[in-house]
């Protein structure tokens, strides 16, 4: 049996644990550390249940690591030799050479109880795997990962590959700096989503978006060279009023008339629209007319908040049923950057 700690939203954790009881066969649901956070144990070997979930591109997964090492804290200096000296045997023991590049990602679950931070942790890691294992640190490319998270007076410690952890950042958590150009915060939506996907944009085109204002996917749609028509009876933003940029200031339902008159098509569909996630289902399906053929559409759909009777992710499946009636699915993920929403990539049919 190998234990392994799972990061997923706070909000869709049920969604999670009931997405992993389906793809892994045998899997025994453990103690949640927080919301989001939580561990499971599996008959699989750490790289067999790594491929069983990568293979199955879950939707609410948003982070794995195998547990491989638990330390009780104490919550003194004497914690981070402790971690420091079990991670270097470990990674001997797993058979990593002297040159392999690494990388620590340690999180505290309320960092306040500590009396050290994150880094501190990271430093001690890595600069006993340098001395003692002869390993190199690489931040931004490593091929194995050394994942700590301190959960009350326990330290939870693993060693994977970013493609066994689904992502390359600690937890999945991906951030990306803010730039003065930035319009809104929806912006990393857009970009997570291309990192998530491996999507590329189109060289050239026309990229429609729906729901655009105030106008940050807009703003990276037109920075990647395409032409962009925004649809939103709101402003947008100032800025976004450049040659290149079309605003339809107006409702999508209207807009689709308009556009199917005059047989317009899209290279491109970007749809955020603020509308529930079966309404903006059924109103994508009727925009599959306009997508091109070799185009893709990218859409949130927003959920409503967990209650009894009510599972989020009931909603998303019976949303994504309804979009395959006009696109094939590509891939859905609960993004770090979504809210209470999942993305879908979706294209031509
Ligand atoms: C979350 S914002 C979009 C943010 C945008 N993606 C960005 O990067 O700035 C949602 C937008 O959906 C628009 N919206 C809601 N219903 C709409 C509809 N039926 N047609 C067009 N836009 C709509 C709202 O006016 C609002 O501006």
């Amino acid at each position: 049996v190998v234990k392994f700690l799972i990061t997923s939203s706070d909000e869709f954790q049920n969604a999670a644990k009931a997405e992993l009881k389906r793809i892994v066969p045998g899997l025994e649901e453990g103690e949640t550390l927080e919301p989001g956070l939580f561990l499971a144990s599996s008959p699989h070997s750490k790289a067999e249940f790594a491929r069983l979930i990568a293979e199955s591109h879950p939707i609410y997964v948003r982070h794995v690591f195998p547990l491989e090492i638990e330390v009780d804290l104490q919550n003194n200096p004497k914690d981070l030799t402790d971690m420091a000296e079990l991670v270097s045997q470990q990674a001997q023991k797993e058979g990593w050479q002297p040159g392999d590049q690494f990388s620590v990602q340690a999180r505290l679950v309320e960092p306040g109880m500590f009396s050290y931070s994150p880094f501190a942790i990271k430093e001690a890691v890595a600069s006993k795997l340098i001395a003692a294992n002869g390993l190199q640190e690489n931040i931004k490319a490593p091929a194995q990962v050394v994942s700590v998270v301190c959960a009350g007076n326990r330290a939870y410690l693993g060693l994977s590959t970013p493609q066994q952890n689904l992502s390359g950042w600690a937890g999945g958590m991906r951030h990306y700096a803010k730039r003065p150009e930035q319009i809104s915060r929806a912006e990393f939506k857009l970009l997570e989503a291309l990192e998530v996907f491996d999507l590329t944009f189109p060289e050239k085109g026309t990229a429609l978006d729906l729901g655009a204002a105030p106008g940050g996917w807009s703003r990276i749609l037109l920075e990647a060279g395409l032409k962009v028509i925004a649809v939103d009876p709101a402003n947008l933003d100032p800025r976004l009023y450049v040659p290149g940029l079309e605003h339809y200031r107006g409702y999508a339902a209207d807009f689709l008339k308009k556009a199917e008159s005059e047989g317009q098509t899209f290279d491109l569909i970007c749809n955020d629209m603020r509308m529930d996630a079966l309404v903006a289902a059924n109103l994508m399906v009727e925009f599959a007319r306009l997508l091109s053929p070799s185009g893709f559409a990218l859409t949130t759909l927003k959920l409503p908040h967990e209650t009894k009777k009510l599972k989020p992710a009931t909603v998303a499946s019976r949303a994504i049923n309804i979009l395959e009636k006009g696109y094939s699915l590509v891939r859905a993920k609960q993004l770090f950057h979504n809210r209470q929403e999942i993305t879908v990539l979706l294209k031509n049919a």
